[in-house]
């Protein structure tokens, strides 16, 4: 007898092998049984006849560091996708291991309040007091552990700081996080290079931990930032995650060919993927030298003047009568959307082998780019069902196993017998994201119901159960994420 049995419908397993009409049974936790099931018994069947049944989604790129210790009221911005595991920390930024009452931007985008963990390990024992919402796997900021231990973030780290962020990494591993990520790109870490990271980051080569990298340049010099970030990678042995990849900047549209190449050949002798989100527009703090790549800019959050929240910074200059570089300092602390890709590259990157989705979403933005709330439902109805980008197995893939093995997810990401119960039942027809730059929190539609460990934890984009998911801890035996690339 199984707790739960999802019958009839098309099992997309999420290796990317092709859909199967198939039932699954589900006993606690687990997938007990995936096959012709209808003559066994269940204390609740449920009919998922036309409708597709895939393992729930893995966001790779999250920041939800701060949103899986405080549940929302209402629909849940990653469960309402279908999302059923999210990587925290991204970017250089993670809440742990960090003691202060005002975070240097970027950290901010995780909130201003509530950086009270001096040890990684506290977060993640915090974390399991509160029962996050979705399962975590969480890596350790370079940029949080920067913050901590340099008197000056301005320079490089002496032998004696590298030496405390390295045990502090260490330590962090050994509690279970996952990896470390940088972000290089932004203030706080430009000052740091290669040898520093390098220096920080040997416990990872020991743990088999990954590295995620939002690389130092994504405009006119993202070359020399893909091959510091290859390099950094292949020096530590270790799986290379390069975030968010994208071209920002009009004479940088179509250069995808040429980065996509660059990655492939380097991942033939290192271990290494990317992620990427479905939308033209990025979204970060307000960095008044980011204005003039964009042929937009919209403010999302200013601390200085909340009211701006919302608009576009230049027709907020044009009333001004103030150049929009100018408003953008005024603005300070601040975050906003940047309208600076070109849709051809976003398709290509999309649908490169080594590419998984993560949203990047920012909880805590006033008016959130819109990848928050619908970067897995635009995946599969606009890039799969309107434009056949794609099939449904290689998205659901991208989405699920193909993430679950690079970031060394144990049992999850792919429907197995004994597998954890992380399932998505949805309707290919229907699914679709409504979050809007102009509506960015719009819950999605065709996601019916969404299980974590074997829990209801989403209904039609209601929110059933806000404590079903696990904080995951690497297994120490995940070496097999490190060494030659597969795909
Ligand atoms: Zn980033
Ligand atoms: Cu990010």
């Amino acid at each position: 007898m199984f707790d739960l049995l999802i019958e009839g419908g098309e099992l997309v397993d999420g290796t990317g092998a092709a859909r199967v009409r198939a039932d699954l049974g589900i006993t606690g936790e687990r997938i007990t049984a995936i096959g012709q099931l209808a003559q066994a018994t269940a204390r609740t069947r449920v009919n998922a006849t036309g409708r597709i049944v895939a393992p729930g989604f893995i966001d790779v790129h999250t920041h939800d560091d701060q949103l899986l210790l405080h549940a929302p009221a209402g629909p849940h911005p990653k469960l309402s996708q279908g999302v059923t595991t999210v990587v925290t920390g991204n970017c250089g930024i993670s809440l742990a291991p960090l003691l202060t009452d005002s975070p240097p931007a970027p950290l901010d985008l995780l909130g201003t309040t509530g950086w009270r963990f001096d040890r990684f390990a506290d977060y993640l024992d915090a974390l399991e007091q509160a029962g996050p919402a979705v399962n975590a796997a969480c890596l350790v900021g370079h940029t949080t552990l920067r913050a901590r231990h340099l008197t000056d973030l301005n320079r490089p780290a002496t032998p004696e700081e590298t030496q405390h962020m390295a045990a502090d990494l260490a330590d962090a591993l050994q509690a279970g996080a996952f990896g470390l990520s940088t972000g290089l790109y932004y203030p706080p870490a430009r000052a740091a290079n290669a040898t520093e990271i390098i220096a920080v980051a040997a416990a990872l080569t020991r743990a088999g931990g990954v590295l995620t990298m939002h690389i130092r340049d994504e405009g006119d010099a993202i070359t020399a930032a893909l091959r510091e970030a290859l390099f950094i990678g292949k020096t530590l042995g270790v799986t290379t995650v390069l975030s968010h990849h994208k071209l920002v900047g009009t004479a940088n549209h179509g250069r995808s060919v040429e980065t996509l190449a660059l990655i492939a050949e380097a991942a033939q002798t290192q271990s290494l993927c990317l992620d990427c989100y479905p939308y033209n527009a990025s979204s970060t703090m307000l960095l008044p030298e980011r204005v003039h790549q964009s042929s937009d800019v919209w403010v999302t959050w200013s601390q200085t003047e909340p009211g701006t929240a919302g608009r576009s910074l230049f027709d907020l200059a044009r009333e001004r009568n103030q150049p929009p570089q100018d408003l953008a300092r005024a603005l300070q602390p601040a975050g906003a959307i940047y309208f600076a890709m070109s849709e051809a590259d976003v398709s290509r990157i999309l649908t490169h082998p080594l590419a998984m989705i993560g949203s990047d979403g920012l909880a805590h933005d006033v008016r959130p780019h819109p990848r928050l709330w619908g970067t897995f439902p635009r995946v599969l109805g606009r890039y799969v069902r309107e434009q056949r980008l794609l099939s449904l197995e290689t998205a659901v893939h991208k989405m699920t196993g193909l993430s679950a093995r690079r970031f060394g997810l144990h049992q999850r990401g792919v429907l197995a017998v004994g597998h954890f119960a992380d399932v998505v039942v949805f309707d290919e027809h229907q699914v679709a994201d409504r979050a809007s730059y102009e509506n960015p929190t719009q819950v999605s539609v065709g996601i019916e119901a969404v299980y974590v460990n074997g829990r209801l934890a989403s209904a039609q984009g209601q929110t059933r159960d806000l404590h079903a998911g696990r904080v995951l801890r690497r297994q120490q035996s995940s070496k097999t994420t490190s060494g030659k690339a597969r795909t």
